[in-house]
């Protein structure tokens, strides 16, 4: 049974920890909802100050939503919108420090201030979107976007 953890305040050795817990957590299973879910609920007992955390899945030409914590949000953003369709568009991350700034944002939760996306990539191919929101301004720093990064390059390993 998966209990939270206490993770260290050391923030490289945390990320380090959460990832391990990730590829233990997926070894073996190919269920991309199983998968996704657990990866979303790691995720969300793990990071502080977040609002949302979750996926969206590229399906015919748009982003659908998936396996998710927090409040419901918009199901269907297409290419190019929102921080979700931009992270797509330019297969970059995105981190916005104030979304209220970002020309297009969907504002799903009023709550959020601010936002990193991690697409997704599959053998070259747009899989998804990693989408983290926190209700404070500037939360993600470059610390997080590269063990995001690293998160998220464990996850398209099981997801092959
Ligand atoms: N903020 C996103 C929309 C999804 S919600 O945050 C869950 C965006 O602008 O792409």
């Amino acid at each position: 049974m998966f209990q939270a953890t206490t993770y260290s305040d050391d923030r490289v050795k945390s990320y380090e920890l959460l990832i391990k817990q990730l590829d233990a957590l997926t070894d073996g299973e190919k269920d991309e909802v199983a998968i996704l879910s657990n990866a979303s609920a790691l995720l969300n007992q793990f990071l502080k100050e977040v609002n949302w955390v979750g996926f969206y899945v590229w399906k015919d030409n748009e982003l659908v939503l998936g396996p998710f914590q927090g409040l419901p949000a918009c199901i269907r953003i297409g290419f190019g919108k929102g921080v979700c369709g931009t992270a797509v568009k330019e297969k970059q991350t995105q981190r916005i420090a104030d979304v209220h700034q970002f020309p297009g944002h969907i504002a799903c939760d009023s709550a959020s201030q601010s936002e990193i996306v991690v697409p997704i990539i599959i053998n070259d191919k747009v899989y998804g979107v990693l989408d983290i929101d926190s209700p404070i301004k500037n939360r993600f720093d470059e610390i997080d976007q590269t063990y995001l990064e690293k998160f998220v390059t464990t996850l398209e390993k099981h997801l092959q």
